[in-house]
């Protein structure tokens, strides 16, 4: 499928998503939404698809947020259609089997920072800013931000960081634990795409159930959860992968994994 705004480039397992809207800081209007939503299920079903980076083009901005001129002009009606689309996307990355790593190379505002939010883990540049502006605008954060970030770092740490509008250093968002690792920008990408490769190379199954219990997990209490775990863990015995995992540890080779 041919997208206006994103880019796609897959190597090795790896597939790199890049949104593509530098003249607008890579913000994202309507249409990049439908393309993103239309990616992850591309990428979603694409046997060539281990792991997922998305990351910004240009050198300023992962992205700026949703975009502003689109909702200046929006009504109450549309504005929660706006936030429910938005919502869609972040809800698809968590429900995918295959991993998305963010590599936030800029700016992470508001619906950008969301989208970062919805990746299974952030790294970030050094020189990256991070921040919900939302209420510098009268509005909120609509894709997510208030669950997912008061869900990962706390309340009173979303509490703050929302109510204030302020953007915060990679540091700061590395110290709050926002973010997993910062790189100097150029390498960024790389270690981005190697954390992916990383994930590309063992047991695709045994990866897509164990997000599937964190995420869900998260929802449960901890006794559901522990046996939701112990249920998928039961299911991976019946998998070629897991033959192959054990069978070559014991033969003391590298698996071959076929991610059935
Ligand atoms: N929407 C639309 N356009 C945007 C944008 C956004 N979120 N962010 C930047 N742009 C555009 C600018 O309008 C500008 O376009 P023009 O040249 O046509 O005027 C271009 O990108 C470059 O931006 P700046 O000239 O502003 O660049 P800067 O370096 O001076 O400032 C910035 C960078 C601090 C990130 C600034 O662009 C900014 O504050 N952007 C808005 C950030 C923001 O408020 N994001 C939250 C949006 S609300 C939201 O996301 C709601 C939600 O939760 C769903």
């Amino acid at each position: 499928m041919d997208f206006n705004n994103l880019l796609i480039e897959t190597a090795a397992g790896v597939a790199t998503l890049t949104v593509n809207r530098p003249q607008a800081l890579n913000a994202l209007n309507g249409e990049v939404l439908t393309e993103l939503a239309a990616a992850f299920y591309q990428l979603e079903y694409d046997p060539a698809v281990k792991a997922v980076v998305l990351t910004g083009a240009g050198e300023k901005a992962f992205v700026a947020g949703a975009d502003i001129k689109e909702m200046a002009a929006m009504n109450s009606y549309e504005g929660h259609q706006f936030a429910l689309k938005g919502q869609h996307c972040m809800m698809a990355m968590e429900k995918m089997r295959t991993p998305v790593i963010a590599a936030v190379n800029g700016f992470a505002l508001g619906g950008g920072l969301e989208l970062a939010l919805g990746c299974d883990f952030i790294y970030a540049s050094e020189k990256a800013k991070l921040g919900f502006p939302e209420v510098t605008l009268g509005i909120m954060p609509g894709f997510g931000g208030t669950q997912n970030l008061a869900r990962l770092i706390g309340k009173n740490r979303a509490n703050e960081l929302i109510f204030t509008g302020k953007m915060v250093t990679a540091d700061k968002a590395l110290a709050w634990g926002i973010v997993n690792e910062l790189f100097p920008p150029e390498e960024l990408l790389p270690k981005a795409q190697e954390a992916a490769a990383a994930i590309a190379g063992v047991g695709t199954l045994g990866v897509a159930y164990a997000k599937n219990a964190i995420a869900n997990g998260l929802n449960m209490t901890k006794e559901d959860g522990f046996r939701y775990e112990a249920s998928l863990f039961g299911v991976l015995f019946a998998t070629a992968d897991q033959k192959e995992g054990m069978a070559a540890f014991v033969e003391k080779r590298k698996a071959v994994f076929t991610g059935k």
